[in-house]
């Protein structure tokens, strides 16, 4: 290998045309997806334009809208009129999600509608599944899980993204669906989701804040590397399809190592306090927004993301 004066590595760097010719990450639409909230009321979130509330009524504008900025897939998350101890909104046939996934597959049946299944948003206390002696009770909530993705299978979800972190609930889940003629339909599982402090927008926004403790018992330490190739092996024995490390931006080391370790299509969720943190940022002057979210997006694929779950996929739909 040459080095300096032979080799200047300036020299593709000199125009926009230079640097696009060996551009090695790019961002497309087609790999975005774009979290959607649903609850009894809209609730519109200036700030954090990403994070608005919509209601059964309303989010068929929404979904319009992105659809023709050229969005392909959205994730649903809903926030229910009522919560109980055991988080039963959740399978609930008229439920806050299956009536919109009844809503919007036939408003655009193209789009991709995945749903994030989990019982945090439903539950009286928080947490992501049913207590027992004041902890999680792992197998009791797995079977609920399974329920809960056949609810959302049977409204119309393309596929259903399990984020609680129960151990089997991917095989639980996987199981369920084939018993009711569903052997067709992807898990995306949430399988290295770590127990992080960038979670706070979007347990405003879905108001799932746990009354007590906090999600320690069964999201992952964030310390820990190895531990999240075990948890995607698993779940790739479990039957997931598509494997995600959440949050993003902290876990680009994560992200990588599952990449070089795993041939699944793999996706990296850019979660809601990466998104407030570059917003709050912004608004302040101290950053350029479109700048640093483009550069953020870049850097998630360039770890080895394929797929790129982001509250800036409505914005980035109109920036590219
Ligand atoms: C549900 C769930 C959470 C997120 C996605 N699914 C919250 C949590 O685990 O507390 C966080 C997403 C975000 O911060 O954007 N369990």
């Amino acid at each position: 290998m040459s080095s300096f004066p032979i080799a200047r590595l300036r020299r593709f760097r000199r125009s926009e045309g230079l640097r696009g010719l060996v551009r090695e990450t790019r961002l497309t639409l087609d790999d975005f997806v774009m979290p959607l909230f649903v609850g009894p009321s809209p609730i519109p979130n200036p700030d954090l334009p990403g994070l608005a509330r919509h209601s059964v009524e309303t989010v068929g504008d929404e979904v319009d809208d992105l659809v023709r900025l050229g969005v392909g897939a959205v994730i649903l998350f809903g926030i229910p009129e009522e919560k109980d101890e055991d988080g039963s909104g959740a399978w609930d046939d008229d439920g806050v999600i299956q009536r919109a996934l009844r809503v919007l597959r036939e408003r655009q049946p193209q789009l991709v509608l995945l749903t994030d299944v989990c019982l945090c948003e439903y539950t009286s206390h928080g947490h992501c599944g049913v207590l027992a002696d004041g902890e999680v009770d792992n197998d009791e909530t797995v079977s609920l899980l399974a329920r809960t993705a056949v609810s959302h299978v049977e409204a119309g979800a393309d596929a259903v993204a399990p984020s609680d972190m129960m151990d089997g609930r991917v095989a639980a889940i996987r199981e369920a669906l084939d018993d009711n003629d569903f052997e067709t339909t992807p898990i995306i599982a949430y399988s290295a989701k770590y127990a992080s402090a960038f979670y706070g927008p979007f347990r405003e926004a879905a108001e799932s804040t746990p009354a007590f403790g906090d999600r320690r018992g069964y999201q992952m330490d964030p310390a820990n590397v190895r531990e999240a190739l075990r948890e995607c092996e698993l779940d790739v024995d479990e039957g997931a399809d598509m494997l995600m490390v959440k949050p993003a931006l902290p876990c680009l080391d994560v992200i990588r190592a599952v990449r070089d370790e795993f041939d699944l299509p793999l996706a990296a969720y850019n979660v809601s306090g990466e998104y407030a943190m570059i917003k709050a940022a912004a608004a302040r002057g101290l950053l350029d927004e479109r700048q640093a979210a483009l550069e953020s997006l870049t850097a998630i694929k360039r770890a080895g993301a394929d797929v790129v779950v982001s509250y800036w996929t409505k914005e980035l739909a109109a920036w590219l």
